[in-house]
């Protein structure tokens, strides 16, 4: 009997959230159908000048055909816009957009067969789509349906019933073809309103798979968006109650409020935030390298989310993937690998020598809390976003790419809370550059079996060490040479393989563990190193130097031959998966021993500057945040993007400035004036109430 309650309680409650998984209201799409209403409108259109609004709105013969631009996408804003009242019609408009399958033959319009006098008709022009370009069109396609599934946005409709329940937008295969937006009478299904169309003008005589249709204020109020409001209200509240409660307290009273009331408090969270002490044994520039790698990483993800839009000047694209000056970009995934490294080495750093080993066993369960406590709170905000708000934030006809993520989201949260994403759900990630912290936790979860043995005996922790970190590669060759990936993570010619790239080798932790074990190693050895005076000698520390230079070369240029076209050296790329990302945090891992010990010279300097502090620290939440700020910016292209490599970086600029938000904090702390206006507004406020 209770049983039953429960399982009717849970399945209510389930079905109630899948319910509102969706983004977009389907129900709306449907009702809004009615083909009697849509056959007299489009029979009212043909002859008002009404129907301009709607041929405008729609697409025509793209340009750059031969470069490669195929799509052409209308104007969405127009298209929405029309909204009239007349001869007892609501004739609205709605933006669809079709697909047009790639293998067959488009019969373009002949001119009409009239006898003008004295003009001979020019030859229509038929754009010679060779095959060359018809080879970069799908490249394309696939490149773009890598960076949708590399976004886990590749949604494939599996099945009749799923087409049913989601009527539009839809994702499916049809989706990688030229697409073109249509705006049509909202009453009208796009195969009314082609079917229409196509009776009159025989030359649309082409197929065309229908992809999606967009309408006004079609993405619903969800009880994830009251959830994320009241949540978001709430800290509003206690963030304003704290502020102007610790304000009061230290510009007023002049006295200290306790810890707990000023948790929220703006003021004392930026001024912690700003304070940079340097305690002796921090390891100053691994700042530096933190800061630095996530540029690259924002870097990577700006130029590869790109691709989600319609890259315009296809040719080029292709033609830069391949270029050796773009193999920074290519080799950006590396820096994944740096962080592991300092996440080993942080482990093994900041605990061994610190705490003897009795106390770590007793204390094991702070090791842990304390880290998902650091990363929980931001993880958990941008979670919640993303399940709700983010999806309102802007619009566009590239908008189901946020709208999909969000659905990741409202699917997923639990799995990304959790840290299981990489195997729970790893074609639907939820935020999908998180995989990262999926992999890291669980390296960090079986970290102390390692750490346990580092605390006593020197040959011991050797033994211990070298084991995993063999144990790890072993791992990594076998799943390497086994399935055969190619080295890159953008390979044009092996998208197809990309999802399962992606799941046995990008994503798994088994693969991706011997950089934090190598951290691991190079922690233990500062640690041993740290207050001992033991000199390597000039020859050696050069050697060593030119050893990590090298290696960072092979990692970073040995991308280039494996994007080309005709590279076909499977051992190479095996040898790549399994050992360069070992080679790649060993030589990084080197820079920071050397930096530390001060082998650094004018590298440790550079890396150590004070100006990296801030980043440094910023760098996790510029981690969580940049990913979803570049879709919203990209899902609200409304036209074909032209790819260059100014305009990325530019791009990227905004990216990491938007995420900079709190240096303008920093900014006005240091010029005072946050704190003089909260003094000014504090003083007449109170002093008035004196008098
Ligand atoms: C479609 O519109 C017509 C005329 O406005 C109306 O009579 C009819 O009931 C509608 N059909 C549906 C299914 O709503
Ligand atoms: C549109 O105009 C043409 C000629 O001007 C006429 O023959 C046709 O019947 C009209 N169509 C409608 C639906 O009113
Ligand atoms: C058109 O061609 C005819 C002869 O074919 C010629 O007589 C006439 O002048 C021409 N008209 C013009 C406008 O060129
Ligand atoms: C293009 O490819 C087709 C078949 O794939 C072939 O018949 C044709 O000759 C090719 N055209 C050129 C110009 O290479
Ligand atoms: C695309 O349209 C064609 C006919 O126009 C149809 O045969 C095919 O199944 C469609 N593909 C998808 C994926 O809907």
């Amino acid at each position: 009997m209770h049983r039953s309650v429960f399982l009717v309680l849970v399945s209510t409650i389930v079905s109630y959230c899948e319910g509102y998984s969706s983004t977009f209201d389907n129900y709306l799409y449907e009702t809004v159908l009615n083909s009697t209403e849509c056959d007299e409108q489009l029979h009212f259109l043909v002859n008002s000048t009404l129907k301009w609004r709607f041929i405008d709105a729609s697409a025509k013969i793209p340009s750059g055909i031969l470069s490669g631009n195929v799509n052409d996408l209308g104007d969405y804003y127009q298209c929405l816009d029309i909204n009239q009242h007349i001869k007892n019609m609501d004739v609205q408009g709605k933006y669809c957009t079709v697909t047009v399958p790639l293998d067959q033959v488009i019969q373009l319009p002949e001119w009409p067969d009239v006898n003008w006098p004295n003009i001979t008709l020019p030859e229509i022009p038929r754009p010679p789509l060779d095959n060359e370009t018809m080879r970069d069109i799908e490249s394309y396609y696939k490149l773009r349906k890598w960076a949708m599934m590399m976004a886990s946005l590749d949604r494939q409709v599996d099945s009749v019933e799923d087409i049913s329940t989601r009527v539009f937008p839809m994702m499916t295969t049809a989706q990688y073809g030229p697409t073109f937006a249509i705006c049509i009478p909202k009453v009208c299904s796009t195969k009314q309103a082609m079917d229409f169309i196509q009776d009159r003008y025989p030359f649309f005589n082409i197929e065309y798979n229908e992809s999606f249709c967009r309408l006004p204020n079609d993405k619903p109020f969800t009880p994830a968006d009251k959830v994320a409001i009241t949540v978001f209200s709430i800290i509003g509240f206690l963030i304003i109650i704290s502020t102007a409660y610790d304000c009061y307290h230290v510009f007023i009273l002049k006295t200290e409020t306790n810890v707990l009331h000023r948790a929220f408090s703006v003021y004392t969270n930026t001024r912690r935030f700003l304070t940079f002490k340097t305690h002796p044994g921090a390891l100053e520039c691994v700042d530096g390298i933190r800061a630095i790698s996530m540029a690259w990483v924002v870097i990577g993800h700006t130029y590869a989310l790109t691709l989600l839009g319609f890259v315009h000047n296809l040719e080029e694209t292709l033609g830069w993937l391949r270029k050796f000056s773009s193999t920074w970009v290519n080799s950006a995934p590396l820096t994944v690998d740096t962080f592991f490294l300092l996440s080993g080495l942080l482990g093994v750093y900041t605990t061994v020598g610190k705490i003897s080993r009795d106390r770590f066993i007793r204390v094991i369960h702070l090791f842990y809390i304390n880290r998902l406590l650091r990363m929980f709170p931001l993880l958990a905000t941008m979670v919640l976003l993303q399940a709700s708000l983010l999806n309102h934030v802007s619009d566009g006809p590239f908008w189901q790419n946020v709208a999909l993520a969000t659905e990741n989201c409202r699917q997923y949260w639990w799995s990304a809370l959790l840290h299981i994403q990489n195997y729970v759900n790893s074609n639907q990630i939820c935020l999908t550059h998180t995989w990262y912290l999926s992999v890291d936790m669980q390296l960090y979860i079986v970290c102390p079996i390692i750490l346990l043995m580092l605390f006593g005996d020197k040959k011991i922790a050797y033994i211990a060490l070298a084991g995993i970190l063999l144990l790890s590669l072993v791992s990594s060759t076998l799943i390497s040479f086994l399935y055969n990936f190619s080295a890159a993570l953008a390979h044009p010619d092996r998208i197809s393989e990309f999802g399962n790239y992606a799941k046995y080798y990008y994503f798994n932790t088994l693969a991706r563990a011997p950089p934090f074990f190598v951290g691991m190693i190079f922690g233990y050895l500062l640690h041993l190193w740290k207050d001992r005076n033991i000199r390597i000698s000039k020859i050696n520390v050069a050697l060593l130097w030119s050893l990590s230079f090298a290696m960072m070369a092979f990692c970073i240029f040995s991308v280039y031959p494996v994007m080309q076209l005709e590279h076909d050296a499977q051992i190479f790329d095996n040898f790549l998966n399994a050992y360069m990302r070992t080679i790649w945090s060993s030589a990084v891992g080197w820079l920071i021993f050397a930096c530390v010990n001060g082998y650094g010279g004018p590298i440790n300097w550079f890396l150590s500057l004070h100006m990296w502090k801030l980043p440094a620290r910023l760098s996790y939440a510029m981690y969580l945040v940049h990913f979803p700020i570049i879709m919203i910016a990209n899902g609200s292209w409304v036209k074909t993007h032209y790819f260059t490599n100014g305009d990325n970086l530019y791009r990227f600029m905004a990216d990491r400035l938007l995420v900079h938000i709190p240096r303008c904090i920093c900014f006005v702390h240091r010029h005072r004036l946050l704190k003089c206006s909260i003094l000014y507004v504090a003083k007449t406020f109170v002093g008035r109430r004196r008098k």
